[in-house]
């Protein structure tokens, strides 16, 4: 070892024979796994197994608010082959194996994230004891980067935990808070920070001389104290037998398939790795979970999973603007409207971002709304024990309602989300600059009028801004901010700030009709209309997309969004791009039927059946279609994304997106792009330009000039180029 570098790992061995070793990986904030350290951690081993002096180990982090946040991604992302991602994980396994298998009491005292590599290294250990505190979290997160488990979690989590919750944890890479963590036992104690030290240690005390505990070598067996409940009864007899193991993984995998629709390769293997573990014994489930692990480190799904984890890291880091212009300090902020839109940005603000907010509506109907929404919120979550009612009272009480500008003389920000008028939204702005103090900004969370048509109504055009939400925006990770051309550097840099304090994914994007996530969501809804207009079955165009891997159908979205919410922006979009934009003629049919979806029981579902929505079929009827066009699958996906995707390719011409990475993570988080295929301009890259360019021209031939490819698309596809750089 180079006697001059920080090592990550440090011992410590105190007079009662215990070893501390401090994990704290030079020069981060968080300390993640990396294989060079394989040389230093068998350095510190063979230094402990050669002092006789030390009797239990206790493994702590240096840094103050994570233990260990899992492998290190970069370390993952540079891995060329299956062969490569294996021998790692074999790697992991024996330097595990090797401290599982030392000859005394290891305790793990975890403060913060305990994540993926980070827990799989606890779980090698005999004992496990972790704070309180919110910081505290822990879980196997890999599914989310299309890999798997693979320090071993696969085999000794279910081990511990059981099957079933294993499964679940693996599956969905679900944290858990330190209470689940001990429910589950995971963890063995769980106490305050200041106790941690103290707790580790005495367990440690408490084990030496004992016979070492090895979760390898657990067995799931019928105790009689579990005997006690019910549905744990269940899930161990279910557990302790082979034919009861089987049908617990034959539906995990029904499970998996449903919400995955095989898109995804992870969650079988997870499954695979568990299933050989508990039939064929720990060894052989640790070699296939190492195999399996190579196969996902090197699959497509998992290049582009990463591309998106690096992506959203950098947009935390980035300010929005190209200048040094700094964010002011939001103190209060306001909001016009208690709507749907107004009383989720309430929300978020006072619970994420920890603001107080007055909202302002023009009744006391509006307020009392946004109250019982955010307080909805609230209950669901107290319901699940996610949060204490203390807690949420707390942070409720931040939230205060007003139907004049009573208490708005404080607010440094304002959004307004009331009815999408632009005389209205003007008239906002005028009152907004007569109440607030001069600084104030003004955001408002309209989807389609220009930000400089609302800024032309004001004295200070520079603090007017779009702050676009999605809906539900408790649940919708992205916010889409539009930057007019008066916009200051300074306003941005605030609502940047501001958005991610809100928990938000944050875009900048330019002004221009449908900003960003709405021009390139259009033509794709567009596309799906003149599908259904083309007797495709409404049922059949929404699973095709489903299978695709979008979050729901177009009209399914169609409904869920407001039929005549889409009528509305449809023409706009038409005025500023011409008939590419132009919607399918049933829009006005839908318009006189009175289908405005979900909202009316009125669109391309039924809402008067409980369960599983059966289509509407007096649907067709409106619309003088006979469903039956038996077009392939594929085609109809294709017809719909490409027409997403080159509309992309046009934002970024026309300057709307600053870059590729941007309207990659907008279409991901704004619309539900698939995640597995990268965002529009990763598919382009991974399909080639070329390629793209050809099925365009070929169904521009049939179709129309909509499918003309964007001129970028057709240079890059001449000059045989990537949107993105090339990674070597
Ligand atoms: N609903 C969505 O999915 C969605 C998504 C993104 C953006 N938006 C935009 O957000 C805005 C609000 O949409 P929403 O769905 O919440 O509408 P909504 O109809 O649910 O709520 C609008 C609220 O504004 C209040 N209001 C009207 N005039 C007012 C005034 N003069 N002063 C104070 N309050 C007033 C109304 O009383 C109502 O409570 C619109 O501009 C809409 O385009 C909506």
């Amino acid at each position: 070892m180079n006697a001059n570098k920080k090592s990550a790992f440090s011992l410590q061995v105190s007079d009662n024979g215990i070893g501390w070793i401090t994990i704290d990986v030079p020069g981060e904030s968080q300390n993640t796994l990396r294989g060079e350290f394989v040389d230093e951690i068998t350095a510190l081993f063979d230094e402990i197994e050669s002092n006789s002096g030390i009797k239990a180990l206790i493994l702590t982090s240096g840094k103050d608010d994570n233990f260990v946040a899992g492998a290190d991604i970069a370390m993952l992302e540079s891995i060329k082959t299956a062969q490569e991602a294996t021998e790692l994980a074999l790697t992991g396994h024996k330097v595990f194996s090797r401290l599982e298998n030392m000859n005394m009491p290891v305790v793990a005292a975890i403060h913060g994230a305990c994540l993926g590599g980070g827990l799989e290294l606890t779980l090698a250990c005999s004992h496990r004891v972790c704070t309180d505190d919110r910081s505290t979290k822990l879980g196997l997160p890999e599914v989310q980067l299309g890999v798997l488990p693979g320090g071993g979690g696969t085999q000794r989590l279910p081990r511990l935990v059981g099957i079933a919750s294993a499964l679940d944890m693996m599956l969905t890479g679900r944290q858990l808070v330190a209470k689940q963590a001990k429910k589950l036992g995971l963890v063995d104690e769980v106490v305050p920070l200041a106790n941690l030290r103290k707790a580790a240690e005495k367990i440690a005390i408490r084990q030496i001389g004992r016979k070492r505990r090895k979760i390898s070598e657990l067995k799931l067996e019928l105790k009689p104290s579990s005997l006690l409940k019910l549905p744990e009864l269940q899930k161990l007899v279910l557990e302790t037998s082979s034919f009861g193991r089987n049908i617990i993984f034959d539906k995990a995998l029904q499970t998996v398939n449903k919400k995955t629709h095989g898109n995804y390769p992870s969650p079988p293997k997870i499954i695979e790795c568990v299933k050989v573990g508990m039939e064929e014994g720990f060894e052989a489930g640790m070699a296939t979970e190492a195999k399996l692990f190579g196969e996902l480190v090197v699959s497509p799904e998992s290049e582009q999973l990463m591309n998106i984890f690096f992506a959203t890291t950098e947009l935390k880091k980035d300010s929005g603007v190209e200048s040094d212009a700094k964010p002011q300090n939001i103190a209060r902020v306001g909001v016009l409207g208690g709507g749907l839109m107004g009383a989720g940005i309430a929300f978020v603000t006072a619970d994420k971002a920890g603001k107080p907010v007055r909202i302002k509506d023009m009744n006391s109907e509006g307020i009392n709304h946004a109250l019982k929404y955010c307080w909805e919120i609230y209950r669901k979550r107290i319901k699940r024990k996610r949060i204490s009612i203390n807690h949420a009272s707390k942070r409720f009480a931040a939230i205060s309602g007003t139907t004049d500008y009573s208490g708005f003389k404080r607010v440094n920000l304002v959004v307004e989300a009331v009815f999408e008028d632009l005389d209205l939204k003007q008239k906002m702005v005028k009152e907004i600059e007569e109440n607030c103090h001069e600084d104030v900004i003004f955001a408002t969370n309209t989807s389609s009028i220009p930000i400089s048509d609302i800024a032309s109504a004001s004295q200070r055009p520079e603090r007017v801004v779009g702050l676009h939400y999605f809906s539900p925006v408790d649940k919708m990770p992205l916010l889409e901010i539009i930057k007019s051309d008066k916009t200051s550097d300074e306003v941005i840099a605030t609502c940047v700030e501001f958005g991610r304090q809100q928990g938000k994914t944050v875009i900048v994007v330019r002004d221009g009709a449908g900003f960003y996530v709405n021009r390139i969501l259009a033509p794709y809804m567009n596309e799906a209309g003149q599908l259904v207009a083309e007797s495709v079955a409404v049922d059949r165009l929404d699973k095709a997309l489903v299978n695709a891997g979008f979050p729901v159908g177009p009209m399914t979205l169609l409904d869920e969004v407001g039929i005549d919410v889409a009528t509305k922006v449809a023409p706009i979009l038409e005025e500023a791009f011409g008939s590419r934009m132009a919607p399918p003629a049933m829009f006005d049919k839908l318009k006189s039927d009175d289908r405005k979806g979900r909202k009316n029981g009125r669109g391309f579902y039924r809402y008067d059946v409980k369960g599983s929505k059966p289509v509407d079929e007096s649907i067709y009827l409106a619309l003088g279609i006979q469903p039956g066009n038996t077009m392939d699958d594929s085609t109809i996906v294709q017809r719909c994304l490409l027409m997403m995707v080159n509309e992309a390719v046009r934002c970024l011409e026309d300057g709307i997106i600053r870059n590729v990475r941007d309207g990659d993570i907008g279409a991901i988080f704004g619309i539900g792009f698939p995640p597995f295929l990268g965002g529009p301009f990763r598919y382009i890259d991974s399909i080639g330009a070329q390629e793209i360019v050809k099925q365009m021209e070929m169904l521009e031939k049939i179709h129309g000039e909509r499918f003309k490819p964007a001129q970028l698309l057709v240079e890059k596809a001449e000059a045989g180029e990537k949107f993105y750089p090339s990674k070597d």
